[in-house]
């Protein structure tokens, strides 16, 4: 084990089953990781493969220019931040805060850090533990681009195909958010479909050899949605909302007689009649996305504004 107290390229604090993925790719990479995890028992396996391991959170953050903070949600890493030295250990130190949470939370963290002389990065992880590294891995981050832009390096040795989404601190979180969103919503009709198959008594074979190309459908899909609403066009020459309505509508009854609840089916046509009950029923499907979009520009000026350095 290295010397705790010698200079490390990188920290990882949080070693669970994300941020100990995290610190074995820095690791591999050749890195000189240092880590931190509440429990001791996770950082024993690190420590046998190079990792050195730090007595405490003041003296991790310390040891290195940039600290990963992979923790359960944001209350865990406000707790760790409030410990013993740790505010004097954040002076010209960069936090790259993993941890899943809200745009206003990554606000707050980046305002309290920044008052303390170290710059913040807000990282959300579009990957389980298992892909952490792989080609594709795609961390967003928002924050100071010149921060993200320096320590990219690094950055990208868990995540090559990182990108970064804004400048206020909560904009990673919101398009990780957004994009989770779809994914579960996906995976959801997804399960429905396995079950209304089990419960026809047909082999999901049937439904793995669709899964490739209903997803090549599914971005087909989207990018002519981002189509329509960059023209404003959404005539209705491939299919109606009211005709989406009628014919799911129908889908939804057909599986509740088989005794299966077409749980995502009935969120999407609730979704369908949104655009239909302000009368753009004879539209494209792109008008409900228009029609949700329209409804939440309320709520922009909320949104958390990053403070200046
Ligand atoms: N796993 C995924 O697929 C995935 C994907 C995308 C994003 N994420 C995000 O990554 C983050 C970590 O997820 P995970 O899957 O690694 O979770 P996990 O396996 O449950 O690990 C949680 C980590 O947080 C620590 N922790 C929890 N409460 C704490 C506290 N009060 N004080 C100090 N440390 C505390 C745990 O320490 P102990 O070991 O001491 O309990 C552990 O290191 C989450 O924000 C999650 O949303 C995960």
């Amino acid at each position: 084990m290295q010397n705790p107290i010698s200079k490390h390229d990188v920290t990882v604090i949080g070693l669970g089953a994300m941020g100990g993925e995290l610190a074995r790719a820095l690791i591999a990479a050749g890195k000189k990781v240092i880590v931190w995890n509440r429990s001791s028992d996770k950082t024993r396996a690190l420590a046998e493969i190079g990792a050195a391991v730090a007595a405490s959170p003041a003296e991790a953050i310390a040891a290195s220019p940039i600290t990963l903070m992979c923790l359960w949600d944001y209350a865990s890493a406000d707790e760790i931040l409030a410990q013993v030295g740790v505010k004097e250990a954040l002076a010209g130190k960069v936090i790259a805060q993993l941890t899943t949470g809200s745009a206003e939370e990554a606000a707050r963290q980046a305002e309290w850090l920044e008052a303390r002389g170290s710059a913040f990065l807000a990282g959300g992880i579009m990957c389980y533990p298992r892909a952490v590294g792989a080609p594709e891995t795609i961390i967003l981050y928002s924050g100071d681009p010149a921060i993200f832009e320096e320590h990219s390096g690094v950055l990208g040795i868990v995540a090559p195909a990182q990108r970064h989404v804004g400048s206020r601190p909560g904009d990673a979180a919101t398009v990780y958010t957004a994009v989770w969103g779809f994914y579960f919503a996906a995976m959801g009709g997804f399960f429905d479909g396995l079950a209304l198959i089990a419960g026809c008594g047909l082999p999901r074979e049937s439904v793995k050899e669709m899964v490739a190309p209903m997803a090549g459908k599914f971005v087909e899909g989207a990018l002519d949605v981002f189509a329509r609403l960059d023209a404003g066009n959404f005539a209705g020459d491939q299919a109606t909302v009211a005709g989406h309505i009628e014919g799911l509508e129908a889908t939804c009854a057909q599986i509740r007689e088989t005794g299966v609840e077409p749980r995502m089916l009935d969120a999407f046509v609730s979704q369908l009649r949104v655009a239909n009950a302000v009368g753009r029923g004879e539209e494209d499907i792109a008008a409900v996305a228009d029609s949700l979009m329209a409804a939440s520009q309320r709520f922009i000026p909320a949104m958390p504004v990053a403070p200046t350095r």
